[in-house]
């Protein structure tokens, strides 16, 4: 593993205050304008505008899924009268269909941009196999943690045809260590210059700004690494005007005083609220805030929601690279692992399991835990991420661990500790799954794309963060499908094929049918080993051709040469919560209920394992293959690496 060097800056203060300001990276101050709600009750229910603009949405996905439809072969579906059931619910019964990227850092974004691109109906491969057109029917496109620098790729560069993305990520340049060439010009120093500028102008910088300095230059198209792009600006766009694209959902969690104190850092709970990010607002459905901020305001100095200075709100602090910095700042957790032999700062998707015997297992098999923490943030790396906020910014750890802003939603009883919010990866206490801002938008399908690595030691995915999002929606009240624990997911093969959860009412926390239809798609090997590690900073060209081909693969159920009604299957649950609602409601046909018979879970749990198991499979479309002779053939060939 090659190294940073991050901390062998020099940088002198005149450098800093050369600095063009209008090529600055820091929010600017401007008259508050008397039109614009600041802050809001998240009692009222979605943002007007939002609103308005979903609505408009659903008229361009029923159009969409008259295309999707036709091309998944259901059968005895009458399309047709389908389509006139929504159009005459005014729109009402459009199924609200998203997508949902997991945390997993580069690994997660590399295939989250293959899920798109197997649901793309643009590619005529896709449409070929049966699952083309499904993105342009969504409704939401949500992430978290790395899954975030997927949406907010696509979203900025308003949906160009992946291939085409992925000219502009190039992700085989190291972004960590790089002197590139052209608009991917970014070195440590530049960035930390940057950083410099917005603590210069009075505001708190963290390893956040970092992370997203350097994955702008990768994820956000735009001048010097995204500077300009903006989270309320994308309301600009004209593909997001035209209503073109899905609304992107960017998730995070916070820690409050109140949570547990690990060596001096907070570390969140199941009971942290999620917040997140769109165009339109940040804010948080659960208590105990449950309110909203206009986002192209945030940064500003609100006292009971009014600014408390008329004339310096604050604009540009919602750059969409420091928003995927901060959905992916997870330091706290690094610097824990890091500092307590990875006995602190434990990841649900990392945890070593609690089960005595799987400490046995562990302590009696050294390699086996050598090689799970070979998945953790390198050791070195976590400490040069800081050294810079140390030596430049004078900041301690707690100072630059946490991604702070100034809270919004302060009022005369705030005490001064919560004057900033202070947020982290919303992966930390729960799910690496970015569910919440869907279902508080009523979705009614889901596909939740689960790349986050949990099932150590081979990298593979055990259930355990849909088995999260349960817990934590179940702890918040939130009406969410029932999932079984990561027993029934090995024992059920969900491993390594889709599952759906929440089908039929009663598979559903609330008995009903509020909550979505989620189809979990684990990572998984179907023509390529793709069980690259998170913070595989490097990866040539060919091999995310390799790891797209296996996602479609994954998505496409082989091009349906593992099921042939596999691309109809999908298309049921799609719609399945809508058909109720048309008037008169149309029945799930003797088709749908078949592929529901294969892909759902029937409440049905496996007896649990006394102790770990290792998700291991050979490639499901090749199952001769096995990983020694795929590497020793074909992945030495495609090797990345980095960090
Ligand atoms: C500062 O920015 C302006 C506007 O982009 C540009 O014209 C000018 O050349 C820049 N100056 C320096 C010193 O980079
Ligand atoms: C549904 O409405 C759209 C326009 O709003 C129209 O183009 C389409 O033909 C309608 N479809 C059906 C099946 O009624
Ligand atoms: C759909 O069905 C037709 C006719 O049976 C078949 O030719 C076509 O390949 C199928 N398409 C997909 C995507 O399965
Ligand atoms: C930078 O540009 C030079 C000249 O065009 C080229 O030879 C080199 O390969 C480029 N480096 C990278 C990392 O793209
Ligand atoms: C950012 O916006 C400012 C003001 O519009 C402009 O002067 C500057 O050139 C832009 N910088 C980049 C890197 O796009
Ligand atoms: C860290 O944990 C490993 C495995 O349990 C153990 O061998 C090692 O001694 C521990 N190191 C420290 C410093 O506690
Ligand atoms: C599933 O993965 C989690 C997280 O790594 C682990 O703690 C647990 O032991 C695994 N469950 C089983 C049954 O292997
Ligand atoms: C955050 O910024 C405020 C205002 O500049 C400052 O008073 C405070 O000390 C900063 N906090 C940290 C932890 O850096
Ligand atoms: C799971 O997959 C294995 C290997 O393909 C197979 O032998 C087993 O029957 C499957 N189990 C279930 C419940 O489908
Ligand atoms: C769920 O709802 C059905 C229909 O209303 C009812 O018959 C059933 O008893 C309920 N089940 C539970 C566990 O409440
Ligand atoms: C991906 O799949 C396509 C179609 O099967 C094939 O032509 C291409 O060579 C594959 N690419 C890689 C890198 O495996
Ligand atoms: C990837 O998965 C295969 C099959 O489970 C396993 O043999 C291999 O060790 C894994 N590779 C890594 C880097 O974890």
């Amino acid at each position: 593993m090659r190294s940073t060097h991050i901390s062998f800056l020099t940088i002198s203060a005149s450098a800093v205050l050369a600095q063009n300001l209008s090529e600055s990276y820091a929010p600017v101050y401007v008259d508050c304008p008397s039109d614009v709600t600041f802050t809001r009750p998240a009692s009222d229910g979605l943002n007007a505008d939002e609103e308005t603009w979903l609505h408009n949405r659903k008229r361009v996905v029923a159009g969409a899924l008259s295309k999707y439809l036709s091309n998944a072969n259901l059968t005895e579906f009458d399309i047709n009268s389908y389509i006139s059931g929504l159009n005459n619910s005014n729109l009402a019964a459009v199924p609200a269909i998203g997508v949902a990227i997991s945390g997993g850092g580069y690994a997660s974004a590399i295939m989250g941009a293959g899920v798109i691109r197997a649901l793309d109906g643009r590619e005529e491969v896709s449409n070929a196999a049966g699952t083309g057109g499904l993105l342009q029917a969504l409704s939401f496109f949500s992430g978290q943690s790395g899954g975030s620098w997927v949406v907010s790729s696509y979203t900025s560069a308003e949906y160009p045809m992946s291939d085409d993305l992925l000219d502009y990520w190039q992700p085989q340049i190291n972004r960590f260590t790089a002197k590139i060439n052209g608009t991917h010009e970014a070195t440590t120093e530049s960035i930390v210059l940057d950083i410099a500028a917005k603590a210069k102008a009075g505001f708190n910088v963290s390893v956040a700004d970092f992370l997203g300095r350097l994955n702008g230059y990768e994820f956000i198209k735009g001048p010097r690494g995204g500077l300009n792009v903006t989270l309320s600006g994308v309301k600009n766009l004209p593909t997001f005007q035209n209503h073109q694209m899905p609304l992107p959902i960017i998730q995070f969690t916070k820690v409050t005083d109140k949570d547990q104190n690990q060596l001096g850092l907070l570390v969140p709970s199941m009971k942290s609220p999620t917040y997140e990010m769109t165009p339109y607002e940040f804010g948080t459905w659960m208590q105990p805030i449950e309110s909203f901020a206009d986002i192209e305001y945030l940064g500003t100095n609100l006292m009971n929601g009014q600014p408390a200075n008329k004339s310096a709100c604050v604009k540009g602090f919602d750059r969409l690279p420091w928003v995927i910095g901060a959905s992916a700042n997870a330091y706290e957790f690094w610097w824990l692992e890091n500092h307590s032999n990875n006995t602190l700062g434990q990841f649900p998707k990392r945890s070593m399991g609690s089960g005595p015997q799987n400490k046995r297992t562990l302590s009696a098999n050294k390699s086996r835990l050598a090689k799970r923490l070979e998945s953790e943030f390198p050791a070195q790396q976590v400490e040069e991420l800081g050294a810079p906020f140390e030596q430049y910014f004078g900041l301690d750890l707690e100072g630059y661990a946490y991604t702070r802003i100034p809270n919004p939603f302060r009022n005369e009883s705030t005490a001064p500790q919560d004057y900033q919010l202070k947020l982290v990866d919303a992966t930390e206490p729960a799910s690496s799954l970015p569910l919440a801002g869907q279902l508080a938008r009523n979705a009614s399908f889901i596909i939740a794309w689960d790349d986050n690595s949990d099932a150590w030691p081979n990298g593979w995915e055990n259930g355990t963060s849909m088995y999260q999002a349960y817990l934590y929606f179940k702890e918040h009240q939130i009406p969410f499908p029932i999932v079984p624990s990561p027993a029934t997911f090995i024992a059920r093969n969900y491993t390594i094929k889709p599952a759906f959860f929440g089908c039929e009412a009663h598979l559903t926390s609330t008995n009903d049918t509020r909550a979505p239809i989620v189809a979990w798609f684990g990572n998984a090997p179907y023509s390529s080993y793709s069980n690259m590690t998170f913070f595989q900073n490097v990866t040539p060209i060919p091999r995310v051709h390799d790891l797209w081909n296996n996602t479609f693969n994954q998505i496409t159920q082989g091009s349906g040469s593992l099921d042939a009604e596999w691309p109809a299957c999908l298309a049921c649950a799609a719609i399945d919560r809508s058909l109720a609602k048309l008037d008169p409601p149309m029945q799930r046909t003797a088709q749908c209920q078949r592929c529901f018979d294969r892909y759902c879970w029937d409440g049905v749990s496996a007896p649990e394992y006394p102790g770990h198991v290792d998700v291991d499979s050979t490639l499901l479309l090749n199952s001769s293959v096995t990983y020694a002779e795929w590497y020793a053939t074909i992945g030495k060939n495609l090797e990345g690496g980095g960090c």
